[in-house]
This record gives C-alpha cells, sequence and structure tokens, in this order.
C-alpha cells in the first residue's frame, strides 16, 4: 500500500467540466482581490493537494492550533500557517459568506475564495512562533511584517494551474505517486534542496537511497529570496549531475512549486509533510535545513521531530549530520563516521563558493563535482 496522503484524501481543489464553465462564466461579476506571487503558489499548491488535507487558507482556530500546538486539528501535525493576507480596504469591501475572485500576480483569475471568516494574528507573535525570531532582517519575518493587516480564511475551488519554469519537470503529487507505482518503488527517500548541489547532497542522497527503491530529488521552485541561485542553474547542475553520477533508474527528478521560508526547524515538518503527500515515505533532514544567516542551531531541525506530536506524521525523517569529504578518510563523510580532525575536513562556507566561482576558480573536487563547478562558473561569470 502506498503511503496514505498527510491527514487523509489527496485533496484535489482544480474545477473541470460543467462546474469550470459555470465558474469561468460567473467569475467576473464577483468582488476580486490581488494576490501576490507567493500567494499563487500557495493556491497552486492547495488544489493539487500539495498541502493536502488543506482545503484552503486556513482560519484563525487552525492558524493559533498550528502556532501553539504545531498541530492543524487534533492527531494532525501542522507547523507554518497557510494565510491569506489581505490589506484593511480590500477586507473591509468582503463579506463574509460570499465568493471571492482571487487574481494572480499574473493577471489570470485562478480561484474562487468561499470567504469563511476575515481575522487578525498579531505579527510578531507570528514571527516569534513560526521563524524564533521578530528580527526583520530575516526574510520570512521581513514578508509577514509587510503582510496584511488582515487574513482572508476559506475552501477554494481553483480554475487554472500555475504554470512555470521547467514545468515539464512539474509533477503534482496524484502524478508523482503513479510514477513511483511503474517504477514498483515502495520505499522512496525525497531530498529537499534550494541551492546548487554539492558533494555532500550527493553523499546524503545515495547514503539514504542504501535503504530505499527509489530517489527523489526535489528542488523547491516556489517564491525564493533574490540572492538564491536562480532555478534553471539548479536544473542544469541537478541535471549534469544524475547525468555523471546517479543510477538513472532509481533517481527521480520533478520540481515542487511551493514556497521557500527560511524556517529553519517548523520548516523542515513541512517539508517532509509535502514529501508525504508527494507519495515517498522518507525524507532527508541534514544540518540546518531550510535555514537562513544565524537564526538555527545546526540541528533544531532535526530536534523538532522528537516535539511534535507522536504519530502525528507518517513519512520516516532521516536525520544527517554535517558531511564533507575527509582527506585522511579519503572518502565523504560526517562528523559522526570521521574519526580525524578538522584539518583533514574540506568545507567550504556558501560565500567562500560564490567568491570563487565569481573569479573563474572552480571549487576543490572534494567539494564540488567539476561538471557541476562548471555550470556555476559559467553562470556566476556570464551574470557580472
Ligand atoms: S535547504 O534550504 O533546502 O535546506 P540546501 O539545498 O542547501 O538548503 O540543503 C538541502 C538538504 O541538504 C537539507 O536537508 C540540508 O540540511 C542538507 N545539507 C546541506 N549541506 C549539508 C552538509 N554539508 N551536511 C549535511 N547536510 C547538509
Amino acid at each position: 500500500m502506498p503511503i496514505a496522503p498527510h491527514g487523509g484524501d489527496l485533496v484535489d481543489r482544480f474545477l473541470t467540466g460543467a462546474a469550470l464553465e459555470t465558474a469561468q462564466a460567473k467569475v467576473q461579476d464577483l468582488p476580486r482581490i490581488t494576490v501576490s506571487d507567493f500567494t499563487a503558489f500557495d493556491i497552486d499548491g492547495i488544489a493539487k493537494g500539495i498541502v493536502s488535507p488543506l482545503c484552503g487558507f486556513m482560519n484563525e482556530e487552525q492558524t493559533r492550533s498550528v502556532l501553539d500546538h504545531m498541530l492543524l486539528r487534533p492527531g494532525v501535525v501542522w507547523t507554518i500557517p497557510i494565510l491569506l493576507p489581505a490589506s484593511q480596504e480590500d477586507a473591509d469591501r468582503l463579506e463574509v459568506g460570499s465568493e471571492v475572485a482571487i487574481e494572480d500576480d499574473r493577471g489570470d483569475i485562478v480561484a474562487i475564495l468561499h470567504l469563511s471568516e476575515k481575522f487578525s494574528i498579531e505579527k510578531k507573535e507570528l514571527a516569534e512562533k513560526v521563524y524564533r525570531t521578530t528580527d526583520e532582517a530575516h526574510p520570512g519575518v521581513a514578508r509577514v511584517y509587510a503582510h496584511g493587516p488582515v487574513y482572508l480564511a476559506g475552501d477554494i475551488d481553483v480554475l487554472k494551474a500555475r504554470e512555470v519554469e521547467h514545468q515539464e519537470y512539474n509533477l503534482p503529487p496524484a502524478q508523482t505517486r503513479q510514477r513511483f507505482e511503474e517504477n514498483g518503488w515502495k520505499r522512496i527517500v525525497a531530498f529537499q534542496t534550494r541551492n546548487p548541489v554539492h558533494r555532500a547532497h550527493e553523499y546524503l542522497t545515495k547514503t539514504a537511497l542504501e535503504i530505499c527503491d527509489g530517489l527523489l530529488i526535489h528542488p523547491l521552485m516556489g517564491t525564493t529570496k533574490s540572492d538564491d541561485i536562480p532555478g534553471d542553474v539548479r536544473m542544469d547542475c541537478y541535471n549534469v549531475l544524475i547525468e555523471n553520477y546517479y543510477a538513472k533508474d532509481r533517481t527521480m527528478l520533478s520540481i515542487m512549486p511551493v514556497n521557500m521560508y527560511y524556517a529553519g526547524p517548523r520548516e523542515a515538518v513541512m517539508h517532509a509533510i509535502y514529501r508525504q503527500n508527494y507519495g515517498c515515505t522518507h525524507f532527508i533532514v541534514g544540518r540546518d535545513h531550510a535555514g537562513v544567516g544565524n537564526y538555527y542551531g545546526t540541528y533544531d531541525a532535526h530536534h523538532i521531530f522528537d516535539e511534535i506530536e507522536e504519530g502525528g506524521l507518517a513519512i520516516t525523517p532521516l536525520f544527517f549530520e554535517h558531511s564533507f569529504f575527509c582527506k585522511a578518510c579519503g572518502n565523504m563523510a560526517s562528523i559522526k563516521t570521521c574519526p580525524h580532525d578538522k584539518e583533514n575536513h574540506v568545507f567550504l562556507s556558501g560565500t567562500k563558493v560564490r567568491e570563487m566561482l565569481d573569479n573563474g576558480q572552480e571549487p576543490p573536487p572534494e567539494f564540488s563535482r567539476p561538471e557541476v563547478a562548471q555550470v556555476l562558473i559559467k553562470w556566476a561569470t556570464a551574470a557580472k
């Protein structure tokens, strides 16, 4: 039996056939709100069941439960509220109980909201509980402060899927599950990533694959912060790495069109939930997963899995310690498996790597496969 979607059935909120035609005929006459690309990705994720069992945007009770107890409802773990922010003016002109047309950042009417509630949450509290900081230099916190101040709750019906770059890799949960079945994979490990792939990533994924049937390399491709490496460059890196170093019949590359929150531990749990909905049974959590700056401890994203309600997640997290190439071992290793001193470990900070690439200098092969380094150098030097 494939792993069950989180909290029950896989949600599908796309309208089809006659229901779609009826919706298309009436949307022009409904009150309308315009949303950001961030919310447009949320809508797409709800429609496709990536955030099952959610059928829409959270209400106050759900939000409070998520913030205070890390539960969507009893027995269903959830760590980051999925909210629809609105201006006070928009909120004032919309009536609870009515239908609202949602226009996305591209000018398309993509969904109908069945408005069930309008509410507010103190932003500092939201920031502190989700991000563990109220510092507006944190990219997630800055977004919260720029929101709202009102949140609109309610189920949505979706008229249109969001097309993204690399659309050919944009396989929704239902089709991903089908692909796993066709491949005969029962134990599938997912790898979340938003950075260009390096040797430690390769080590984690291959080590995990040793105990699974298949590997899903699943880069996040929703909104990210502006200084993250662009999606097309990352895709070129994954492709060149898989081409040269991975067993093709055990590895699948597709993208996950979900926003990045940079919420560290709480986001690690959400990353696992999304992957459970995609049909994965195992999920890799390494060092400082989904972290940014110095806001989180190296293994906070491991510890949170001990704090969530027992039995609240069906997917199994696989925890990895800080990994690197060790010159004395002559191998990739981690602080758990390597007995040698730090001097033997090849580890480069993100800033250092960026500096090398900008100077057209290849990071050492112990850190990055040369094929990947070439893709990155080409991008870094062209961008100058
Ligand atoms: S993340 O924002 O998606 O976490 P990134 O793409 O860098 O960023 O990391 C992908 C996954 O690899 C995460 O689980 C992260 O914890 C893990 N990871 C990255 N580098 C290392 C490393 N050197 N050692 C162990 N785990 C790592």
